[in-house]
């Protein structure tokens, strides 16, 4: 084992048991398997998938090329043509820069029509990537293979790519459906806690808004998910992926507004993301205490009672996520959630519960019970 494992022996599976589900987008549907401990066995899963497979181009996040990409480069190189390109840990790689360096690392490689973009790490990796295969050659296949918590159960699932903006994140990118997904338990070994229980506060997300059954499950094995025991972690991504992909095959470009309630928590989310500063909080933990205040505005206006606040803020303080910010300043924090993509006609609109396991997006215009609801949380 690794030095760096943060799994003990107990808390693994015998190796390679699998799970798998299609996201159905008729042509452009996709299997996300979902394995416990069997990284040898992507390479042949992925062509097994891809049966022409004779060029991959491997786009590796730095901090796993040693342990979790290396390999992969080494099976791949066996039958075909393996190129890698290491991508520097962290959100500024989702640039312009970046995304020039690997157009071009492509071109010089003697990428074409049939080569394939196999993704490997986190979010930052999977968005700028799935962009590059997006747009090279106006489009070319893609794999997304996610070694964090947070990338197996959003962004892998979906086909949003993209990358960020000086004015902003997110703001230029294209719906790029991935070719197949491959999650795998033992890569979340080798990922910081802190990165771990981020991935944790959307993984409790989807219970919230769509799966009561799953919260029950989720209250009941919060302790072998903070310790990170193989199979029950394989059994709540598989849960968050099945939801994903139910939401993205409804909505696929967010126009319904289905699509939307993935954002519960992320309007006070990305507004804590903003005003902590960058560094003070990971995603994750904004989401937490994001979802915290939501549920506060929710029971303000009436949706909800004192038993859903208190069950979730229960799951997520078992979860080691945050429910409270002292510094949260209301006066900070509403400007920039009148920014957010979510304010249609000057009207501030939340995703909020009406129980666990339903939400609706809603219209808001009342500033009083937003900011009480911010002030609850600190
Ligand atoms: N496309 C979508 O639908 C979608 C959805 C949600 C989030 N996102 C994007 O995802 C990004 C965040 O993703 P993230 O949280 O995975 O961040 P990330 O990709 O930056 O990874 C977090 C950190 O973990 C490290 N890391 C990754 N895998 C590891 C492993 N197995 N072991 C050790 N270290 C590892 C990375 O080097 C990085 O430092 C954001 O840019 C966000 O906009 C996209
Ligand atoms: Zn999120």
């Amino acid at each position: 084992m690794n030095d760096t494992d943060h799994l003990t022996g107990e808390n693994r599976l015998p190796q390679g048991r699998t799970d798998e589900l299609r996201v159905e987008l008729g042509g452009r549907g996709y299997p996300i398997i979902v394995q416990c401990d069997a990284w040898d066995s992507v390479v042949n899963r992925v062509r097994q998938s891809l049966p022409d497979l004779t060029h991959t181009l491997v786009v590796c996040d730095e901090a796993v090329r040693q342990r979790w990409g290396n390999p992969l480069v080494e099976g791949f190189g066996e039958t075909g043509r393996c190129d890698l390109f290491t991508v520097p840990s962290g959100e500024p790689s989702k640039s312009l820069e970046s995304l020039g360096r690997l157009w071009d690392w492509m071109l010089a490689s003697g990428a074409d029509r049939r080569s394939v973009v196999i993704a490997v790490g986190g979010g930052v990796v999977g968005d700028l990537a799935g962009f590059a295969a997006a747009t090279y050659a106006r489009g070319i296949r893609l794999v997304q293979l996610p070694t964090t918590l947070l990338s197996m159960v959003d962004s892998s699932v979906g086909g949003k790519t993209g990358i960020n903006l000086a004015g902003g994140k997110n703001l230029v990118g294209a719906f790029w459906q991935p070719s197949l997904v491959v999650i795998d338990t033992a890569t979340l070994r080798t990922l910081d806690d802190r990165g771990y229980r981020g991935g944790l506060a959307e993984v409790i997300k989807y219970g919230l808004i769509e799966d009561a059954d799953f919260f029950d499950w989720l209250e009941a094995n919060a302790d072998h998910l903070l310790a990170r025991r193989d199979d029950v972690v394989a059994r709540a991504i598989m849960t968050c992926c099945r939801i994903k992909a139910a939401v993205v095959a409804d909505d696929e470009r967010e126009t319904s507004g289905r699509r939307a309630i993935l954002n519960y928590g992320h309007t006070f989310g990305h507004a804590i993301e903003a005003t902590a500063g960058y560094g003070v909080f990971t995603h994750g933990e904004a989401v937490a205490i994001g979802m915290a205040m939501a549920a506060r505005l929710a029971r303000s206006l009436g949706r909800i009672g004192d038993e859903f606040v208190a069950r979730q803020d229960v799951l997520l303080t078992a979860c080691g996520l945050p429910t409270r910010w002292p510094e949260a300043d209301p006066q900070a924090m509403v400007p920039v959630m009148k920014k957010d993509k979510k304010v249609a006609h000057a009207l501030l609109r939340f995703v909020l519960p009406t129980r666990i396991g339903h939400v609706e997006l809603v219209a808001c215009d009342s500033l009083p019970e937003i900011e009480a609801a911010i002030l609850a949380c600190r």
